[in-house]
């Protein structure tokens, strides 16, 4: 590159203001740039990795060649600031906010209820924005698919889609206001469909002609950073000498595969060559013979060209240009595949590409570049060589992909087949090509490669040899079959494991395309003859469903007569909303930085059960910037086992060792990698309840409850039964990871801790122990919390309390931001739980007895495992009357990081295990309904009852599910489709409000009115999506009779409330509610004299006068209750108050063969009282449902078999997402349903309804036993949870998983590594190799 035409200014705009960067750092990635340099906070951290899509952001870019502006939404964690140079940036604050204008996008989104915790929200925004952009008029699927990349841990997606979808022609209404009141756009002029609509005046033009004219002439850049140098060429040439000198450096182009390696894998690179300006790389030349796209163009630029091509050529030319949008439909999100380049995905080789197979049995070709000339190479077998390996010398560059148009009597076709339908890499995928001699059915040429099975694309070469010259037909696909299984044979401890369901996919994929080439050969050569279709070739081949249609959500309206201004009981929207959604809602980590801040970083430990003999902080002190390295030595006060003391055991792998402060957190982080552990391995360690059986580990008290007498029962009854199930456990995923900031005041001793959590008072009173002063020096404030499932009362504490230690030692600020990967290792998740049932029952269906185990898998600490374990056992009931019913719990000590309380603290687990249980009769709906609770009665802890509106829920559910016409066509569905099965199932709950612990039941308040009339009222719940925050303002504004406008909703802070207790158990509204209607109550009567005074007066003038006659404006209010108890000793109690009932029909579609499905629909009746916000209820329920969608048939933790968790970020670890949403969803809450025990007869609804997302799960197995009886199976099997594609598959038994099971070499025991069964399918834990995925943390790599 030559000196005098190159430049290390970096010159991009943001939100229409230019940027002038001298020393851009190689290293530095738009997202922290935005949050840090340019403090624009609204786009957020949700995982570093472009899985989540929190960071959303849209870039707009000139394109010199066609002279238009491309706009495109980019992650912005993996957007090096580096590659901005003439672009221009557009954050959620470019485009609206509450000051001046707020986007119809923001607005949309917020008035449609799309914002719980808000914090996917700005993310959510602009990938929305982006699609209008480019598209004014989207249809439903482009929405879905620019959503696509998006994950929201709240809301369930709908209402996000419905408040997008006011924007497509397709709908007018979003019907987000209830059923029958109308759009949330109601009142607004109708949306405009022009693209101005979408630009505000006010808004920063998108990319102006100033910084067009700067792009001309371009130059060369190159930036040095601390540890980098970033080379940005932008000629071929230059290009060429550079990798020429440099042969080892990356080129960088969408970073999706460089960024993750540098930040997860911890890879280096002291040079990378940013080819991104250099106009060859960009090309794309179509001739007769094909298209020929530049190396450097997106994967969606690729995509919208080929979706051009096929509508503009013969069909019969377009075979693999099609198959290459099969793939690229469902190839990452919308956000990866915007700068993903075409190039870099083939170079990437990832063993589990799902181009790369359709490149090479397509024929497809690379021409490259290097100093030696060019060369062309075929994209074949030998292309590929390893895992990230290919046959490119080390200075060669793609060029461009040559992708041939197909000939006459060519086919292809594409599968793939990954642990979610979008968004995630493959577990297997496939691309197969064939050519018949001309007017025949023999194969001329044939070419099958497959991703996912070996390190990396790979040919069925043998396969493909043994087939052509054959006729295509049944006995030549036969034989192809067994060829196929002995030449794609896994060895058990194939990378990723599932060693049984990818070489069953192997079979089934290629089954898909030899019934699409039969249907092909009938339509070419048969036609006439006596052949017809095959039979079940539709239902093979057809995709699952995916239309999404309108759903329902109907509600009771407020009674005759209450007032317009009370706001109880209407579905307003979350007070935050509309600032969540300008990203103007302040999280923990957006609080600026302070003087002198400095950030800390944990160091964990590497093994399971080992002694710590020594830890050597030497190096990690000489980082610059290292400040300090906190162990448990610096502890003042007591170490309540939170930080391990030096010498002494870690008990899991993840378990916090000591902890790294820097200036900032790349430093810290930096010092952490360099913090030298000396361990002692002990014996030993335990990681199943097998082995926790065995060894006799658990957490004492074990619990047991008996009604009846279970032992005497099962001699009387007809018929026993036995059965178990395993429930996976699943991490919270709360979008905003575990994040505080502790700030010393520097004089008595104060601390003020700023911090994201659910549980303030408990992270104050642990601080102020661990740091040996009273609590009255340590202030909590929690603004918001973005997501906290339970994952955020004790875990947080524990972090809180380290970070603590180190502001108390520096006399510093310290922040503390857990990186995704961190998070998800160290802080536990839901208990995963074995549960044995053996069952007794009559011949007309009554169960009489009923005998229950569970083993929940506790991790290292007991947290609250016991606490869960009681709850499981409260809980075994469900809505049935078992007379004779014994319930046991056992919380299992394992060498696992410490799980903890999760969204219905054991009740997910317990029910699953009942209705397993009753599930596995023949007609389980019609058992349900013979046993369930008919009249006051009795639980099985003596509590008395009545289950009427429990009845009401399930019969209402029945009846607006149509349940009895749906089983039925059901059932014809499952006669007319061989490899498509529906399944349907109907689940109840009877679920308790309460929490167990008597004295977490109280709830204080504090309310001022100020003399202007606003009122501020604090309270000792957080905001964490759920709303609460919008309740008490309705509940302020009905007691105090003001509008709900006149009302503030404050930060929780410990110094206003004292002693919150959790907002966690469903309980939140119920008890703060009531201490917030208490102090107003109390100010209303304070007021009566100045009412009685005027009673014309205004709520102005009253408060003025109380002002001037001395009465108190200030009142605190408290709710103390109820007197609720268990006694363990006598088995009885009243541990509720009440309890909230429902019930949800599902209905699924499964693919037999790749075990994927889809559910087509859910009705859900709920009874929750009298809604105080129905909006924000039935919000919970969805949201509910969702995470409980995912638990029971997606969200999968793996763990080594040393215990090392390898799902550590969204690319390993699958939440739902918008693809996963029932393509049907209605909600209902009961009518006419009152609760004398909660706040206006409302009901808590936050955790009940996760356990009906199990009706998926039912429903998945109710169409798996149709499956198996097509295999000739008939009885109960066993289905553990989650249901994912693997399991269902496997279940199913088609031919060739039976193929794949006859032909299972038996393997010595011994030489394989022993799984983890914290799942029972061993295959899945055997050896999952690091390289596979990749993005792992490094101290991965080390264990
Ligand atoms: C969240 C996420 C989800 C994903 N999901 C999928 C999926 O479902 N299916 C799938 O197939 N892939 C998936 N991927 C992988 C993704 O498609 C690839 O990472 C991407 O295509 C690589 O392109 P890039 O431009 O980002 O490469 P970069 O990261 O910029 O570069 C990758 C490598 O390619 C080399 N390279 C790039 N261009 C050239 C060139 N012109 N000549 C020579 N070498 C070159 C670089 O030197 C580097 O080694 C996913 C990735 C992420 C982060
Ligand atoms: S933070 Fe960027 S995609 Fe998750
Ligand atoms: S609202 Fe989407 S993650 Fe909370």
């Amino acid at each position: 590159m030559s000196e005098n035409k190159e430049t290390d200014c970096l010159c991009f705009y943001v939100n229409g203001k230019k940027v002038t960067e001298n020393n851009a750092d190689p290293e530095t990635m738009l997202l922290s740039y935005l949050r840090e340099r340019l403090r624009l906070t609204g786009t957020k951290y949700g995982c570093g990795g472009g899985g989540c899509g929190a960071c959303t952001v849209m870039v707009s870019r000139y394109q010199p060649g066609t002279k238009t502006i491309l706009h495109y939404s980019a992650n912005a964690c993996l957007l090096p600031v580096c590659q901005l140079q003439g672009a221009a940036v557009t954050t959620v604050e470019g485009i609206g906010n509450t000051r001046t204008r707020v986007h119809p996008v923001q607005e949309r989104i917020a008035k449609a209820h799309g914002s719980q915790c808000g914090f996917c929200t700005p993310g959510m925004v602009m990938s929305m924005y982006t699609l209008l952009r480019n598209k004014p008029q989207p249809n439903m699927e482009d929405i879905t698919v620019a959503l696509g990349g998006n994950l929201c841990r709240c809301t369930g997606y709908r209402p996000i889609v419905d408040g997008c979808k006011t924007f497509s022609p397709e709908s007018n209404c979003c019907q987000a206001n209830g059923n029958g009141a109308g759009c949330c756009v109601n009142g607004d002029s109708p949306p405009e469909r022009s693209e101005n609509r979408y630009l505000y005046p006010d808004n920063p033009p998108l990319f102006s002609t100033q910084l067009m004219a700067e792009m001309e002439p371009q130059v060369s850049q190159l930036f040095r950073g601390e540890r980098m140098v970033w080379v940005s060429p932008v000629s071929l040439e230059e290009l060429i000498q550079l990798k020429t000198s440099h042969p080892q450096a990356p080129l960088v182009m969408g970073n999706t595969n460089i960024g993750p390696d540098i930040k997860f894998k911890g890879a280096w690179h002291p040079i990378i060559i940013s080819p991104t300006r250099v106009q060859e790389l960009f090309e794309v030349t179509k001739t007769l013979q094909g298209v020929c796209f530049g190396a450097g163009c997106s994967l969606s630029v690729v995509k919208a060209l080929l979706e051009g091509l096929v509508q503009e050529i013969p069909e019969e030319k377009t075979e693999i240009y099609r198959s290459l949008l099969q793939q690229l439909g469902n190839l990452g999100g919308q956000q990866i595949r915007n700068v993903a380049s075409i190039g870099g995905n083939i170079v990437s080789a990832y063993p589990n590409s799902d181009l790369n197979p359709v490149f090479a049995a397509g024929n497809c070709t690379l021409n490259v570049v290097s100093k030696r000339g060019r060369r062309e190479i075929l994209l074949n077998k030998d292309f590929f060589v390893g895992f990230g390996k290919t046959s490119l010398k080390p200075d060669e560059i793609v060029l461009s992909v040559f992708i041939p148009v197909s000939r006459q009597g060519e086919f292809m076709r594409a599968f793939r087949q990954a642990p979610r339908k979008e968004n995630a890499l493959a577990t297997v995928t496939t691309g197969m090509r064939v050519m018949f001699i001309e007017g025949s059915s023999v194969v001329k040429e044939l070419s099958i490669y497959y991703g996912g099975v070996g390190p990396c694309t790979v040919s069925a070469t043998k396969t493909c040899a043994a087939v052509i010259g054959r006729k295509w037909d049944e006995q030549t696909l036969s034989e192809a079959y067994t060829q196929l299984l002995d030449e794609i044979s896994l060895s058990p401890s194939h990378p990723g494991g599932q060693v049984e369901f990818r070489r069953s996919l192997t079979l089934s994929l290629l089954f898909k395309f030899n019934l699409q080439m039969l249907h092909k050969l009938w339509e070419m050569v048969w036609t006439g003859s006596l052949f017809a279709p095959i039979e079940g070739v539709s239902s093979a081949i057809r995709p699952l469903p995916k239309q999404l249609q309108p759903s329902l959500q109907e509600f009771q309206a407020v009674v005759k007569g209450q007032s317009g201004d009370d706001p109880v009981g209407r579905p307003i929207m979350h007070r935050s909303a509309i600032s969540q959604a300008t990203g103007e809602a302040v999280y923990c980590d957006d609080i600026p930085k302070m003087d002198g801040e400095l950030h800390l970083v944990l160091v964990t430990s590497t093994r399971p059960h080992a002694k710590i003999l020594d830890i050597d902080i030497s190096e990690a002190l000489r980082v610059p910037g290292v400040v300090d390295v906190i162990t448990s030595k610096d502890i003042p006060g007591k170490n309540i086992n939170y930080v391990h003391k030096c010498y002494c055991q870690v008990s899991c792998v993840g378990h916090m060792v000591c902890a790294v402060v820097a200036d900032n957190r790349k430093q810290a982080k930096r010092g952490a990698a360099l913090v030298k552990i000396a361990y002692e391995d002990l014996p030993g360690p335990v990681f199943t309840v097998e082995e926790a059986i065995e060894k006799q580990s658990f957490f004492l008290p074990q619990r047991m409850i008996e009604r009846g007498n279970v032992d005497e029962a099962f001699d009387k009854v007809d018929h026993i039964y036995e059965g178990e199930i395993r429930l996976g456990g699943q991490e919270h995923f709360y979008m905003e990871t575990q994040s505080m900031v502790v700030v010393p005041s520097g004089e008595e001793r104060e601390l003020k801790v700023y911090l994201s959590c659910q549980h303030p008072t408990y992270a104050q009173e642990s601080i102020a122990e661990t740091l040996g002063i009273p609590s009255n020096r340590v202030s909590c404030h929690v603004k918001r919390v973005g997501g906290a499932f339970g994952g955020k009362v004790t875990k947080t504490s524990i972090i809180a309390c380290i970070t603590s230690v180190a502001a108390w030692k520096t006399g510093r600020a310290v922040r503390c931001v857990l990186e995704r990967g961190e998070d998800m290792l160290i802080t536990g998740a839901r208990h995963p739980v074995l549960g044995k049932h053996k069952v007794g029952f009559m011949n007309d269906g009554r169960i009489i007895a009923a005998d229950l185990h569970y083993y929940a898998n506790s991790g290292n600490t007991a947290d609250e495992s016991l606490l869960v374990i009681e709850k499981i056992l409260l809980h075994l009931d469900n809505a049935y009357n078992v007379p004779n019913l014994r319930g046991r719990s056992v919380a299992c000590k394992t060498n696992l990081p410490s799980n903890t309380a999760f969204r219905g603290f054991g009740v997910p687990q317990s029910m699953l295990v009942t209705e397993n249980m009753i599930n596995d009769f023949l007609f389980p709906e019609q058992i349900r309904e013979i046993n369930m609770y008919k009249e006051v009665s009795l639980t099985h802890y003596k509590f008395e009852f009545d289950p009427k509106n429990l009845l009401r829920c399930w019969d209402e559910c029945k009846e607006k599910s149509d349940y009895g016409s749906r089983r039925k066509s059901v059932a014809q569905f499952n006669q007319q489709n061989r490899w498509k099965k529906r399944g349907m199932a109907t689940i109840p709950i009877k679920f308790d409000i309460f929490s167990v612990r008597v004295s977490v039941r109280q709830a204080a308040s504090l309310v001022h009115i100020y003399k202007d009339g606003s009122v501020l009222v604090s309270h000792g719940g957080t905001e964490m999506g759920q709303g609460i925050h919008t309740k008490m303002q309705q509940v302020a504004s009905r007691e105090l009779h003001i509008p709900a406008s006149l009302i503030h909703i404050t930060e929780t802070d410990t110094s206003a409330v004292p002693n919150t207790c959790p907002s966690a158990a469903s309980f939140g509204t119920d008890a703060n509610g009531m201490a917030v209607k208490d102090a107003c109550e109390i100010l209303y009567q304070r007021l009566e004299p100045v009412r009685k005074q005027n009673p014309e007066g205004t709520w102005q003038t009253w408060v003025t006068s109380a002002f001037i006659q001395r009465i108190s404006l200030s009142a605190t209010g408290y709710y103390r209750g109820h007197d609720l108890y268990m006694d363990w000793e006598k088995q009885e109690g009243q541990p509720y108050a009440y309890f909230t009932y429902g019930a949800c029909c599902s209905e699924v579609e499964v693919d037999c063969l790749t075990g994927d499905y889809r559910t087509v629909r859910t009705d859900i009746v709920m009874d929750i009282g009298r809604s105080i916000n129905p909006s924000v209820d039935i919000g919970q329920i969805e949201g509910a449902f969702i995470q409980g969608l995912g638990l029971y048939t997606l969200e999968e933790l793996k763990f080594s078999p040393s215990g090392v968790l390898y799902t550590r970020g969204p690319s390993q670890y699958k939440i739902p997402a918008v693809c996963d949403i029932p393509l049907q969803f209605n909600v209902y809450l009961l009518s006419g349903s009152d609760n004398p025990h909660a706040i206006y007869s409302s009901k808590g609804i936050g955790e009940p309804v996760l356990f009906l997302g199990s009706s998926v799960f039912f429903a998945i197995k109710d169409a798996v036993a149709a499956a198996r009886v097509e295999a000739g199976m008939v009885g109960t099997f066993t289905l553990n949870s989650p249901a994912t594609p693997e399991r269902t598959c496997l279940a199913c038994n088609t031919p060739f998983t039976q193929k794949v099971r006859r032909c299972h070499q038996p393997v010595s025991i011994h030489s394989l590594p022993q799984p983890i069964m914290l799942d029972p399918n061993p295959s899945m834990f055997a050896n999952l190799n690091m390289e596979f995925s990749y993005c792992f943390h490094l101290t991965d790599l080390q264990t």
